[in-house]
């Protein structure tokens, strides 16, 4: 690689280098000296980060540090103004109110910690910002519950799900977080907008299911929540939200880079809210549906096949029809004239429904349930995972699936609406 460009950069206290990996190269990054961090977590000295091709990167730092990055890169400068002050002082102020609770709680009660909700458009920095986030209050030696309610853009399992976790180590730069045992529900879509009923519905199980787990668990109960959504913010996608805030009974919510929002949200939510209005970053990228579309195949791709540095070897085999049950959760809304005089119509979009596996089912991914059995109450089980159909064969009767365990911890499958081709996308 011997026409690698190889650039130091000098950043004083405040700034932040953004940089964007070239479209085939690597980038290597080594903090030469002084201190910095990428989105919250710190720099090792002389430890050299590969980020892959295309990765857009910001290292920050709050003192002063030297930088160095070798590869090709798309563009790289040196950012003098950053929003990062605002964001160390939600923090600040999550830490204050932690410490007050702990203070509380000396008398036995069981108080909890702060829950921020963070909402705004599409591409201001909320995932990011949430890591930023989680990070200082690992680095306060705080355990929060990171939850994540973006169905298109996820954080903590495939896209089509929402879930929680335990936050306890800081992220690693190039990984993220480890996940660790997260509690995640199946929505099936990319979108909330595909089915509202269940997508609110899993919010409420999601925020009692974490409610419950907290009452056992004093310090993540204090660590509080930071909770992730995604950037639908009109019509029923503003109702999703004031849904998310009363579910998860949260105190704070910090709106990114929306006025407007701001405003309804004043209007809506309790009194006992704080809210927030903050800047986001300018070098938050502005991504096309191309492009989201593509980070939704290497979150799949990455749940099968792991990482660079953890590397996945996903099973690949073959099962009979008559071996597994399938469901789908949704149906067609039944006209009214098509039923009995008298009866109430049910609600189409949580009906759950067994069907027999065909052609159609091919490149679908499927929820590996822990519900025993197709019931009612299937739709808001956990899952333990996912598989993806490769292949389906009629005439043996039997389909292919690419699957993390070699062995299936259900016979139970639900049928998502979310979709992969399995080409061993270059990570
Ligand atoms: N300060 C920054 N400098 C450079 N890139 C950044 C910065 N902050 C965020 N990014 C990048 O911008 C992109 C969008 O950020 P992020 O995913 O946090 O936005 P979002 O609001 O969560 O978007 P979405 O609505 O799609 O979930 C990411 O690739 C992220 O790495
Ligand atoms: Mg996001």
């Amino acid at each position: 690689m011997s026409d690698d460009t190889v650039q130091e950069f000098f950043l004083k206290e405040d700034n932040e280098l953004r940089f964007v990996a070239g479209e085939e190269s690597d980038v290597c990054v080594e903090l030469i000296s002084g201190y910095a961090e990428l989105f919250g977590t710190e720099l090792l000295l002389n430890k050299k980060y590969i980020f892959p091709a295309k990765s857009r990167v910001a290292v920050f730092t709050w003192k002063t540090a030297k930088v160095e990055l070798v590869g090709k890169f798309e563009s790289a400068y040196v950012a003098e103004t950053t929003p990062m002050v605002i964001y160390l002082n939600i923090h600040a102020a999550m830490e204050e109110t932690r410490k007050k609770k702990e203070l509380q709680s000396l008398d036995g009660s069981k108080p909890k910690g702060p829950r921020l909700l963070l909402v705004g458009p599409t591409d201001v920095g909320k995932s990011t910002v949430s890591r930023i986030l989680c990070n200082y209050s690992v680095r306060h030696g705080r355990t929060p519950i990171y939850v994540e309610l973006d169905v298109g853009q996820n954080n903590i399992s495939v896209p089509g799900t929402i879930g929680a976790m335990m936050i306890e180590k800081t992220a690693d730069v190039l990984d993220g977080f480890e996940s660790n045992f997260p509690l995640v529900y199946n929505f099936g879509h990319t979108t909330p907008a595909k089915n509202l009923s269940l997508y609110n519905l899993l919010l409420k199980e999601l925020a009692n299911t974490v409610n419950n787990q907290l009452q056992f668990n004093d310090e993540a109960r204090i660590g509080g929540m930071i909770i992730n959504t995604c950037g639908w913010v009109d019509g029923d996608g503003f109702k999703c939200i004031v849904n998310a805030a009363s579910a998860f009974e949260v105190d704070v919510v910090i709106v990114m880079d929306h006025e407007r929002l701001y405003s309804d949200l004043s209007k809506e939510l309790p009194e006992f809210v704080r809210l927030t209005h903050v800047p986001k970053s300018g070098g938050v990228e502005q991504r096309t549906g191309q492009m989201r579309s593509l980070a939704r195949k290497r979150n799949i791709h990455r749940y099968f096949y792991g990482t660079r540095s953890n590397t996945l070897f996903p099973f690949n085999y073959d099962i009979a029809f008559k071996d597994i049950q399938l469901c789908k959760i949704g149906t067609e809304q039944l006209p009214d004239s098509c039923l009995p005089f008298g009866m109430e119509v049910e609600n189409h979009e949580l009906k759950v429904v067994s069907i027999e596996p065909s052609m159609d089912i091919k490149h679908h991914m499927l929820a590996l349930t822990r519900s025993p059995k197709i019931d009612e109450t299937i739709k808001s089980t956990t899952v333990y995972g996912y598989c993806l159909v490769t292949e389906v064969d009629m005439e043996a009767q039997s389909m292919s699936i690419l699957c993390t365990q070699s062995t299936l911890p259900t016979k139970v499958f639900v049928l998502t609406e979310v979709t992969h081709l399995d080409d061993q996308l270059q990570r």
